[in-house]
């Protein structure tokens, strides 16, 4: 297998998918520019850089962006944040699930997530670890919508601004489906209600 193989993607439709937002290839060519944007702001960081991808919906951003980094000593610690349960697309407000990262006293922390919406998630990590001694607190989004309260929540890396409608894929779900799509899109309405 040609070692690129892995990452031509099969950008076809899903039967659940209305449209392609976000099509792969875009998808990859903002992760890098995002990486080359992070890895200078961080060059002074040599290990003492916490990148803290959000449980789940950063996965597979995540996964994608810390390859692409400049090849420094950095930790991955994840954490889970629940906010819409299941099949629920309104938000209910922010909570930490589980286990925080440990040993933030000193280090730069990236946080990395798939989608800024009410950002509940993103100010409440910030302040749980700022309380915690981080040495600063940045955050990477690789979507944003375009509504007041996303807008106004501090976030240093965004990968696209778009429209204030409810999307899948590339790690972002409907009640846990949909993650392994390679491209972001929307639902149909009658997947929404299935
Ligand atoms: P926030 O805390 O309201 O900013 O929302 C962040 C979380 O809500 C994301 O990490 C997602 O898990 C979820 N979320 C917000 N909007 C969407 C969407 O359009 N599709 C899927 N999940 C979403
Ligand atoms: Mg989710």
């Amino acid at each position: 297998m040609a070692p690129d193989a892995l990452r031509i993607h099969d950008d076809r439709l899903h039967e659940d998918i209305e449209k392609v937002l976000v099509p792969s290839a875009a998808i990859a060519a903002r992760v890098r520019a995002l990486a080359i944007a992070i890895g200078e702001d961080y060059s002074h960081a040599d290990g003492r850089l916490t990148v803290v991808p959000v449980m789940t919906g950063s996965l597979l951003f995540a996964a994608d962006l810390v390859r692409a980094l400049p090849q420094r000593r950095m930790r991955i610690q994840l954490t889970t944040v629940s906010s819409y349960g299941g099949t629920h697309t309104a938000t209910r407000g922010s909570a930490i699930v589980g286990a925080l990262p440990k040993h933030l006293e000193g280090h730069h922390i990236l946080i990395v997530d798939d989608i800024l919406d009410s950002g509940g998630t993103l100010r409440l990590l910030r302040s749980e670890f700022i309380a915690r001694g981080a040495a600063d607190v940045r955050a990477c989004v690789l979507l944003r919508k375009r509504i007041p309260s996303a807008l106004s929540t501090p976030c240093e890396y965004v990968g696209f601004d778009i429209d204030d409608e409810f999307v899948v894929g590339y790690g972002l779900d409907y009640d846990d489906l949909y993650r392994n799509l390679p491209y972001v899109g929307t639902l149909r309405k009658d997947a929404l209600s299935r």
